[in-house]
C-alpha cells in the first residue's frame, strides 16, 4: 500500500507565506512530547479505535451475519446520526460502485441496497418507508449510547411500521449496535431478543467506522472488510514512527496545526478529486470539527473550521474564495493515483479549438490536470496546501487512510491541548431538546430553559 503526502506546498520555501523552516524545525522537536500524549491516552485506556484493527470477535460474528441472514435482504436501512453514520457512508461511496441504491440486483452483486437515514426530517424518512419492501428489509439501529434522541425516534417509526405490517416477525428485521452494556438500545434487545453488536465502550462515534458501526454495512453490501482492517493496521504501524518525517499521521496533524495557530490559516479544506471520496470529505469534517473545535483547560477557545469540497466541481464554486478570499484556509487534496475507471475522449469536432484538444485525452487525465493546475494556481497566489495519494482506491488503501487521519485527530489534539475524544458543546442544546419535548428526566433543563430572558425579537416577513 502506498499513501503519500506531499507538503512542498505547505512551506515557505515554495509557497509565499506558507510554514517556515523553524516553524518545522519547532514542531518536529515537540514531537516526542506530542507522541508521549497521545502514548497516554493509550496507555489508560481512551484510544479504543487503534485496537479494532485485529477484528476481534466483532469480526467473525459480523461476517457470519453478513454472509449467511444478511443476504435474505434486499434493502438494509441504516438508522444514526452523527459518527454512527457518516462513517457507513464514506465506505459504502467509497468502495460500491457509484448510485449503488440505483443498480440492479445483477450489477450489485445480489448485495442488498443499502440505505442511510442520518436526520429526523419526517420528508425522508416517510418517503423511504413508503417504497420500500418491509418483509425484506433489514433495519441497523445504530447508537453508541444507545439513546440519541434522532436514532431513538426513527426506531419507534421503523418499530411502528415493523409491528403493524409484520407482527411477531418484527424483531427479525432489526440488528442493534450499540454499547456491550448500556442504554436504552440495549434493554430492549435484551428484553425482546433482538440482535446486537458491541461498540467497545472506549471507541467513540467519530472514531467508530472500523467497529460493527462500520463493518456490518459494509460487510452487507460486499466491502471486503478485512482488508480494510489489513490496511489501517498496516497505517497505524507506520504512525507508529518516532520521527515526525517518517509519520504520515503526524505530519498532516503538524501541517494543520501549524497552518491554523502559526499562519492564520483557521480553514481547513478537505478536497478528494474522485468523487467516490464526497463521502470521507463529510466524515472527515465531523471527525476534525467536533475533536478538536473545544475550550480548552485555560478557558481559551480553539480549533481549525473544516470545509469540505469536491475537485473538480468545486473549481466553479468554491475555489474562486480559496484563491483570492482571505488568506484563511489551507487545503489539503486527495488524489487516486490508478482510478478503477478511465475513459478516452472522442476526437469529435477536431476544427472546434475548445473542444479539440480533450479529443483522445483520458477523461481521469483532465481530471487529474485539474487538481494540480489548481494545486499550483493557489501555490502561486500563496495559498499552502497539501496532497494526500493513494495509489488504487480499495478497501486496502481506504482502511489506511481512515486510520491515518484518526490518529491526525488525535495528535492534533495534544498540540491543541483538548481532548479530542469527548463533544462537551453538544450538550446544552442537547438538554434544551429534551426540554422542549418533555423528556421526564429533563426537568431541570426544563428550569433553565425557562429562565432564558427573553430577547426583543426581531424578524421581517
Ligand atoms: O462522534 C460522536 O461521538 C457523535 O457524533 C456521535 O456519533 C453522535 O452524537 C451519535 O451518537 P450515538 O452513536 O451515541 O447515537
Amino acid at each position: 500500500m502506498t499513501i503519500r503526502i506531499d507538503y512542498t506546498n505547505m512551506m515557505a520555501t515554495s509557497v509565499k507565506g506558507g510554514i517556515s523552516p523553524d516553524q518545522w524545525e519547532d514542531a518536529v522537536a515537540q514531537f516526542g512530547t506530542i507522541r508521549r500524549g497521545v502514548g497516554d491516552r493509550r496507555q489508560r485506556g481512551e484510544l479504543g479505535f487503534l485496537d479494532l484493527t485485529d477484528g476481534g470477535t466483532v469480526l467473525p460474528e459480523i461476517r457470519k451475519f453478513a454472509d449467511g441472514i444478511g443476504q435474505a435482504f434486499s434493502d438494509v436501512v441504516l438508522l444514526g446520526i452523527g459518527g454512527s453514520a457518516l462513517g457507513p457512508i464514506a465506505l459504502r461511496s467509497a468502495l460500491r460502485p457509484p448510485n449503488w441504491n440505483e443498480l440492479d440486483d445483477e450489477a450489485r452483486e445480489y448485495f442488498p441496497r443499502l440505505h442511510v437515514v442520518e436526520n429526523v426530517d419526517p420528508v425522508t424518512i416517510m418517503s423511504l418507508l413508503d417504497r420500500l419492501e418491509l418483509g425484506r428489509t433489514l433495519f441497523l439501529v445504530i447508537s453508541k449510547s444507545g439513546g440519541t434522541a434522532e436514532t431513538m425516534a426513527q426506531y419507534l417509526i421503523v418499530r411502528g411500521r415493523l409491528e403493524t405490517e409484520l407482527g411477531e416477525k418484527a424483531v427479525g428485521h432489526l440488528v442493534f449496535i450499540t454499547d456491550p452494556h448500556q442504554g436504552a438500545l440495549r434493554r430492549i434487545a435484551e428484553a425482546d431478543g433482538i440482535a446486537t453488536l458491541a461498540v467497545p465502550p472506549n471507541v467513540g462515534g467519530r472514531f467508530s467506522v472500523l467497529s460493527a458501526v462500520g463493518l456490518l454495512p459494509a460487510a452487507l453490501i460486499g466491502v471486503d472488510v478485512e482488508a480494510l482492517l489489513e490496511g489501517a493496521a498496516e497505517m497505524k504501524v507506520r504512525c507508529e514512527a518516532e520521527s515526525l518525517a517518517e509519520n504520515p499521521a503526524g505530519v498532516f496533524a503538524a501541517l494543520e496545526w501549524l497552518g491554523d495557530t502559526q499562519l492564520g490559516l483557521h480553514t481547513h479544506v478537505f478536497m478528494p478529486y474522485a468523487d467516490p471520496l464526497r463521502g470521507l470529505a463529510l466524515w472527515f469534517v465531523q471527525l476534525w470539527a467536533e475533536s478538536l473545535g473545544k475550550i480548552r483547560p485555560d478557558g481559551t477557545s480553539v480549533g481549525p473550521t473544516p470545509l469540505a469540497a469536491l475537485g473538480a466541481t468545486d473549481q466553479h464554486s468554491q475555489v474562486q474564495l480559496f484563491m483570492e478570499g482571505p488568506r484563511d484556509k489551507t487545503v489539503a487534496f486527495v488524489h487516486v493515483a490508478e482510478p478503477a475507471v478511465d475513459v478516452e475522449i472522442p476526437p469529435l469536432h477536431a476544427d472546434i479549438p475548445e473542444l479539440a484538444y480533450l479529443g483522445g485525452k483520458l477523461l481521469g487525465g483532465l481530471l487529474d490536470a485539474e487538481r494540480r493546475a489548481t494545486a499550483a494556481a493557489l501555490a502561486q497566489r500563496g495559498r499552502p496546501n497539501l496532497t494526500i495519494t493513494l495509489d488504487a482506491l480499495d478497501a486496502h488503501h481506504f482502511g489506511g487512510l481512515l486510520m491515518l487521519l484518526e490518529i491526525a485527530t488525535v495528535f492534533a489534539g495534544e498540540w491543541y491541548g483538548v481532548n479530542p475524544l469527548d463533544q462537551p458543546g453538544v450538550e446544552l442544546g442537547k438538554r434544551y431538546t429534551y426540554a422542549l419535548m418533555g423528556r421526564e428526566d429533563a426537568e431541570a433543563a426544563r428550569r433553565e430553559w425557562d429562565d432564558i430572558p427573553v430577547p426583543t425579537q426581531r424578524s421581517v416577513v
